[in-house]
């Protein structure tokens, strides 16, 4: 591993040090195919009648996801507090480069209530301390109704990142607004998460 000056997750810095790097074992380079299939099936997460599905990526990284999203006509925004990152995506989007916005999820406001949230590496980017506000701010950007879905990492090595989480660890972070609707091993890992992560859906109540 290359020897990095930031050493702190919980800064843009840390990030913005390894995408510069070129450092990203956990960018998939794609869109996995639980994603897929999720955003091909109907009718897809909550729909408001008249409204798209308002979706958030948050901590997008390169965010492969987005242009799939937004081509099956859902309303999504990715986000990520990494300067860096933002940048890498924006040049990957070409011209959906204006659903990415600069942004900490601790702070962000959507303009609406969301339909959806796509987890992705992102949880698992952060530090075990931070787990709790996680759980609550997605519970607060959810509507009723509304999904939460995505690759959850599972271990219990303690250096991270990723910081793997315990299954019951993550059923108790969740239980308290959200219910477990999807649990599917994932055929189409990369290396760092091999063996030991999950798709779950989870369904705001
Ligand atoms: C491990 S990377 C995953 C990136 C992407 N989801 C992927 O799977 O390729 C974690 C990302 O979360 C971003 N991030 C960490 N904390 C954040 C925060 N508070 N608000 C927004 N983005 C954050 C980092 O900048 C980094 O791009």
């Amino acid at each position: 591993m290359p020897d990095f000056a930031s050493r702190d997750p919980l800064t843009p810095a840390f990030w913005d040090e390894r995408f510069d790097r070129q450092f990203t074992p956990w960018d998939r380079g794609a869109v996995p195919a639980a994603l897929q299939a999720f955003v091909a099936q109907a009718p897809g997460p909550r729909t408001v009648a008249g409204q798209p599905p308002a979706v958030l990526l948050p901590g997008c990284g390169a965010a492969w996801e987005l242009a799939l999203m937004l081509e099956a006509g859902w309303d999504a925004t990715a986000i990520d507090f990494s300067p860096v990152a933002v940048a890498r995506a924006k040049a990957l989007a070409g011209r959906y480069a204006g659903h990415i916005v600069q942004a900490d999820f601790f702070d962000y406001v959507p303009s609406r209530p969301l339909d959806l949230v796509y987890e992705q590496a992102f949880l698992c980017a952060l530090p075990r301390a931070r787990r709790l506000d996680v759980a609550e701010r997605w519970a607060e950007l959810l509507a009723p109704g509304g999904l939460l879905a995505g690759y959850f990492f599972f271990d219990d090595v303690l250096k991270g990142p990723p910081f793997g989480i315990a299954r019951a660890e993550l059923d108790a972070l969740l239980a308290p607004h959200f219910d477990c609707i999807a649990d599917d091993a994932v055929t189409d890992s990369i290396p760092v998460f091999a063996g030991k992560e999950r798709w779950m859906i989870w369904r705001r109540r």
